[in-house]
């Protein structure tokens, strides 16, 4: 029985959709109220009961190491100013158990490319990938319930959503046959149909548990949609070999890689904020 102990964290993009905020900056680190999108989906596999995550990072992304790092100069100064909340919250934002491990991107050469950086590391275990900037808010982690399925199955299995129609152009959609409640299993995927030849209108969203047998098909993929090497061919050939599942999981998810997705985010997790909910939620009632 295989176990789920690492995380790959693709986040080595340019984030080119919310310049000029990400030109010198990750988007990865973009907060949503107080904490970055990174750390949500870290927070999501250690929930998962993940302990090593592998960031694919590239250039201009140095933010996002010393986030995870211990900050010994801003912890010294709270701890002088007698600042216990907050250094609370600082030092909270990765568990002394977790292993960050930073492997680097040299070209921006896809999403699958990345994924097989992390092959040193994640070696003949199977694995979960996050993209950090889908931010998904379920009661339960939805990582947690994909570990859970794989948990029973010992396959991957794909997050996924249904969109709209018009949307299919920006995700892998899946074609599949109902297993059980919520659970699909796959037997097609295509990176970025047009709505028009959209095979279905379901859609593979950030959350991915893989079985190291991906790394041989992302090994030897071409460059596909928009020349890059995409995890979805790498996907599509793995589902030749083995069992693929899709999870409909549960959980409202805002894509934060949209200017759009990103505000409702901003606006959803504002409204729960325990500092702010309150004067944040009659400010939004008085704007009508
Ligand atoms: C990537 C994947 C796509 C997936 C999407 C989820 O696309 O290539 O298959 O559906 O993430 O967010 P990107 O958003 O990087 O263009």
């Amino acid at each position: 029985m295989k176990r789920i102990t690492k995380a790959v964290f693709p986040v080595a993009g340019m984030g080119s959709r919310f310049l000029p905020a990400t030109k010198a900056s990750p988007k990865e680190m973009m907060a949503v109220v107080d904490k970055p999108l990174i750390q949500y989906a870290v927070e999501e596999a250690v929930a998962a009961g993940i302990t090593d995550m592998v960031f694919i990072t590239g250039r201009n992304k140095r933010a996002i190491e010393d986030h995870f790092d211990k900050a010994y100069e801003l912890e010294a100064e709270l701890e002088m100013r007698g600042k216990d909340e907050l250094l609370r919250i600082v030092r909270e934002v990765i568990p002394a158990h977790i292993n960050c491990i930073y492997i680097r991107q040299t070209e921006p050469l896809g999403l699958g490319h990345a994924v097989l950086c992390a092959q040193p590391v994640v070696q003949d275990e199977p694995f979960a990938v996050l993209l950090a900037d889908d931010l998904i808010d379920g009661a339960v982690p939805v990582v947690k319930q994909m570990v859970e399925v794989f948990r029973r199955h010992q396959c991957s299995v794909l997050g996924v959503q249904n969109v709209p129609r018009e949307q299919t152009n920006q995700y892998g959609i899946v074609s599949s046959t109902a297993l059980e409640t919520d659970l699909e299993l796959v037997n097609g995927i295509v990176e970025k149909p047009n709505p028009e030849v959209a095979p279905t209108t379901l859609a593979v969203v950030g959350r991915y548990i893989l079985t190291p047998r991906i790394f041989h098909h992302l090994a030897r993929v071409q460059a596909g949609a928009g020349g890059e090497i995409q995890l979805t061919d790498g996907i599509a050939a793995l589902m030749q070999e083995e069992k693929m599942l899709a999870h409909r999981f549960n959980g409202m998810r805002y894509d934060c890689g949209s200017k759009l997705g990103y505000l409702k985010a901003s606006v959803a997790f504002g409204l729960r904020h325990p500092e702010v909910k309150d004067e944040f939620a009659a400010y939004l009632g008085s704007l009508k």
